[in-house]
């Protein structure tokens, strides 16, 4: 697939919109298509704000400007998706509507046609399973801002044709992004290995051990976290961010390790969604004064000790589990999610006999299975091991 192959985008809220953004700046026709017809065009009204400020800015010129939004075609019908080589989903996250969608899509398209889904937390087998030529379905997960975000998990379905995996992965490598490889199970990598960035750090709050500023500098200042958990929530949504806990926690046959938290239900359930809503963990109104953190690097050293030890063990679990390689799941959460390091990377650093020291005395003080050490942290432990040599 080359630059002539015609891509449709479908939804275009906030994903759809950048990753028909991102395909028509690599040169591609694109077909964006909504079913709500004030959402497509708000989608053309923000793509002309955004790619002229882009002019304005310097960092493209009008020539490229221009010709971005004139590979842009927004299309009221899916009829105009036949000749489209490649069709990314990006609406609603609801597997119903996405399943009848895809059984409509593949009756309107050329054979050859790959269908993916951006689908943050639902499984590519059920969706390819709507369609009678399964082989052709993956998932291709952006993040968000999508324009921005250099990582792509692309996801084969159990039923995916090998050749339309790397089809789609070379194609989303050559639009300058960096794909990783993850299997078709709850949150793929990312948001299956971040969880514990949440839920410890919620943890740690409601034992009364450190307040929420002072995980969120502890988090910042000595984890080098570019953000702290509590920050954020804030900024995704506390309504977003425990929707997502709760369908993985489901997903995972309830799973102590990804239980959701009262605290966060309770914000979300008091309209406390984060900076959308004016007022979240922190207040954002105008002139608002949040609690100034409690700067003892002690109290600060266990809690990031405390995330960072649970983040390893997710990150070691996936990869014993054949997630994703190892260099992907690191490679995910630093381009998905910014982390300072991989995470096995800093396992080795810290050195895997303290990370499952750690981990064993956690579970032991808590015995609460939500603390239960990676098998392969005890195997690799008993072997003297490291992730990298
Ligand atoms: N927002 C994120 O941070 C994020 C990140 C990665 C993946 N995702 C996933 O991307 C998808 C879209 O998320 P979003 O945040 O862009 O949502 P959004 O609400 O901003 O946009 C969804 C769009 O889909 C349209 N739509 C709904 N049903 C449709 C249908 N049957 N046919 C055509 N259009 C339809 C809606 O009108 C809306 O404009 C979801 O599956 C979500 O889980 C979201």
């Amino acid at each position: 697939m080359d630059k002539d192959t015609l891509i449709g985008v479908i939804g275009s809220g906030a994903m759809g919109s950048g990753i028909a953004q991102i395909a028509a700046t690599a040169g591609h026709k694109v077909v964006l298509h909504d079913a709500n017809a004030d959402a497509l065009d708000k989608s053309k009204a923000g793509h002309e704000k955004i790619l002229n400020r882009l002019v304005e800015k310097g960092k493209i010129d009008q020539e490229k400007c221009d010709q971005t939004l004139s590979n842009l075609n927004y299309v009221e019908s899916l009829d105009e998706f036949n000749e489209s080589e490649l069709i990314i989903e990006a609406i609603i996250e609801d597997l119903t509507v996405k399943k009848k969608l895809f059984s409509e899509l593949e009756k309107k398209v050329n054979s050859t046609c790959i269908l993916a889904s951006n689908t943050s937390s639902l499984s590519i087998a059920s969706i390819a399973a709507a369609c009678g030529n399964s082989k052709r379905v993956l998932g291709l997960h952006f993040f968000n801002p999508a324009p921005l975000m250099p990582l792509v998990e692309v996801i084969p379905a159990i039923q995916t044709d090998v050749k339309i995996l790397q089809d789609a992965k070379s194609l989303v490598d050559g639009w300058g992004k960096t794909s990783v490889i993850a299997k078709d199970t709850p949150g793929f990598i990312v948001n299956r290995v971040a969880r514990p960035f949440y839920g410890e750090a919620i943890r740690i709050y409601e034992e009364g051990f450190a307040d929420i500023s002072t995980i969120d500098w502890a988090m910042k200042e000595i984890g080098e976290f570019k953000m702290g958990p509590f920050e954020l929530m804030d900024f995704i949504g506390n309504d977003i961010n425990y929707t997502v806990t709760e369908t993985v926690f489901k997903e995972f046959f309830y799973d102590p390790r990804y239980k959701p938290s009262f605290t966060q239900k309770r914000y979300m359930e008091a309209g406390l969604l984060g900076r959308k809503s004016g007022k979240g963990y922190y207040d954002y109104s105008e002139g608002a004064v949040n609690p100034e953190p409690n700067k003892d690097e002690d109290i600060g050293h266990d809690i990031v000790m405390r995330i960072v030890l649970m983040l390893i063990n997710e990150a070691a679990e996936a990869l014993f589990l054949n997630i994703a390689s190892k260099e992907d799941i690191d490679m995910a959460m630093t381009k998905g999610v910014n982390y300072p390091k991989g995470l096995l990377k800093w396992a080795d650093e810290i050195g895997i006999h303290d990370v499952l020291e750690g981990l064993e005395f956690l579970h032991h003080e808590y015995g609460e299975d939500r603390y239960r050490p990676s098998v392969l942290l005890r195997q690799m432990d008993r072997k003297q091991l490291k992730f990298y040599e």
